[in-house]
């Protein structure tokens, strides 16, 4: 009696597991997207990563001197869009990172190129909410996704700022 109720079953199962299959295997026949990855890490970083984070971080801040205090902030749409434009560019270098070769495994890697995309979304948000103090406070998620990595594959013990 449970036997046969078991058998009906697997054999309800069976086709339902036949079209998950073909469903499951349809797009790992296509071809791989034509990627020609140019740059590799460390290009990224130098030409592409650092540039855009340099503009995110020196948007806003305080300069104090003994002349007085100056506030720096975008003061024009153009120049929030400056800001934009490296906020999109960070957050797309972390698709970057994952692609091909550049990824260093399946685990912090994926984890700290991830943490580099939504960083760089809530970058592109404050940037398009004109949000000084916004931008101003991603600066440190960016900064933590930066040397998180970094301190996993790249200083060597001796430049490790942490220790
Ligand atoms: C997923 C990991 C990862 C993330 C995230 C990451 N980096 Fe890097 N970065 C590296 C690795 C690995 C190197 C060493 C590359 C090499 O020399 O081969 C490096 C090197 C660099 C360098 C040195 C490049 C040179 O000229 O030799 C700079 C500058 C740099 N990163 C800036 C940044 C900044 C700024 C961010 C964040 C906005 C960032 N990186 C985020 C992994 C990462």
């Amino acid at each position: 009696m449970a036997t046969k109720f078991k058998m009906g079953m697997i054999r309800g199962f069976l086709p339902l597991c036949a079209i998950l299959l073909v469903a499951c295997e349809t797009p790992s026949t296509a071809p791989p997207p034509p990627f020609t990855p140019v740059g590799d890490v460390q290009q990224l970083m130098e030409m592409v990563i650092d540039p855009a984070a340099d503009i995110v971080w020196e948007a806003v801040g305080t300069i104090v001197t003994f002349d007085g205090t100056e506030e720096i902030f975008p003061r024009s749409d153009e120049e929030w869009s400056t800001v934009r434009n490296s906020a999109m560019v960070l957050a797309e270098s972390g698709n970057l990172l994952m692609v091909g070769d550049r990824a260093k495994g399946e685990g912090p890697w994926m984890i700290m190129s991830q943490a580099l995309v939504e960083a760089g979304m809530v970058a592109l948000e404050a940037a398009e909410a004109q949000d000084p103090e916004a931008i101003f406070g991603v600066g440190e998620q960016i900064y933590n996704a930066c040397e998180t990595c970094h301190i996993l594959y790249w200083y060597t013990e001796e430049d490790a700022v942490i220790r």
